[in-house]
C-alpha cells in the first residue's frame, strides 16, 4: 500500500515524555510545507475518544482492553489515518500498534500471535513509515508519572508492569531497526528534539 502522505509514531512508557515532543514533530514538518494532522491512540476519532475514555477508566479483561484498543484503530485508520495520507498529508500519532505489543502483550500478557492477527485483519500490512520511541530507565519514568496529573488505569500499574512494557518496545526496535528509532529521552529536551530533527531530515 503505497500513499502520498507519511505515518509518524511515538511511542514510549507513560513518563518517558513523549506527549511533549508530537507539537514538535508536527511544527517541523509544518516548516517544510507539509500539512500535518495531529492525533492520538487510543482516540483520533468521535467514536475512537469515547473508546478511549472506557480504555484509560473502566475495569475490563485484558482481552475486553486488546480488542476495544484496535476497534478504536479500525475506525481512526479508516475515519482519519488512511484518508489523510491518501490526499498527502502527514499523520503524526501519538502512539499506535507497537503500544499493544507493549502492553497488552508485554505488559498483560496476550500472546503476540493474538496481537498479529489483529494487526492483520485491522491493517493489512500497513505500518508506520517512521516510529520514534522514547525511551527512559524505569526509575525516571517512575518519577516523571508521580509528578503527572491524576493517574489512569494503566499509570496506577505496578513498576514491573512498565518494565516489561518497556523490554517488550525494546525488543520490537531491535526486530525492525529501520522503522523503530530509539532515543534517549534522558536527555534534555533540546537534545532530544535536535535528535528527531535528523531523523525527520532523513525521512522528508
Ligand atoms: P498516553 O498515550 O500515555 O496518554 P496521556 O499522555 O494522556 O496519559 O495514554 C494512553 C494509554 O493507553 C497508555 O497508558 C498506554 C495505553 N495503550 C495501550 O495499552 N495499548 C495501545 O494499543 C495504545 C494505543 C495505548
Amino acid at each position: 500500500m503505497s500513499l502520498p502522505g507519511k505515518f509518524i509514531t511515538l511511542e514510549g512508557v507513560d513518563g518517558a515524555g513523549k506527549s511533549t515532543h508530537v507539537g514538535f514533530v508536527a511544527d517541523w514538518l509544518r516548516r517544510q510545507g507539509r500539512e500535518v494532522i495531529v492525533t492520538r491512540e487510543p482516540g483520533g476519532t468521535a467514536l475512537g475518544e469515547t473508546l478511549r475514555e472506557l480504555l484509560l477508566h473502566r475495569e475490563m479483561a485484558a482481552d475486553t482492553e486488546l480488542l476495544l484498543m484496535f476497534a478504536a484503530r479500525q475506525q481512526h485508520l479508516a475515519e482519519l489515518i488512511l484518508p489523510a495520507l491518501a490526499r498527502g498529508a502527514w499523520v503524526v500519532s501519538d502512539r499506535f500498534t507497537d503500544a499493544s505489543y507493549a502492553y497488552q502483550c508485554g505488559g498483560r500478557g496476550i500472546a503476540a500471535e493474538r496481537i498479529a492477527a489483529l494487526e492483520d485483519w485491522v491493517q493489512r500490512g500497513f505500518a508506520p513509515d517512521l516510529t520514534l520511541l522514547f525511551d527512559v530507565p524505569p526509575d525516571v519514568a517512575e518519577q516523571r508519572r508521580s509528578s503527572a496529573r491524576a493517574a489512569d488505569r494503566f499509570e496506577q500499574e505496578a513498576g514491573s508492569f512498565f518494565d516489561r512494557v518497556r523490554d517488550a518496545y525494546l525488543a520490537r526496535a531491535r526486530s525492525e531497526p529501520q522503522r523503530i528509532r530509539v532515543l534517549d529521552a534522558r536527555h534534555t529536551i533540546d537534545a532530544v528534539q535536535a535528535e528527531i530533527a535528523r531523523l525527520l531530515l532523513d525521512l522528508a
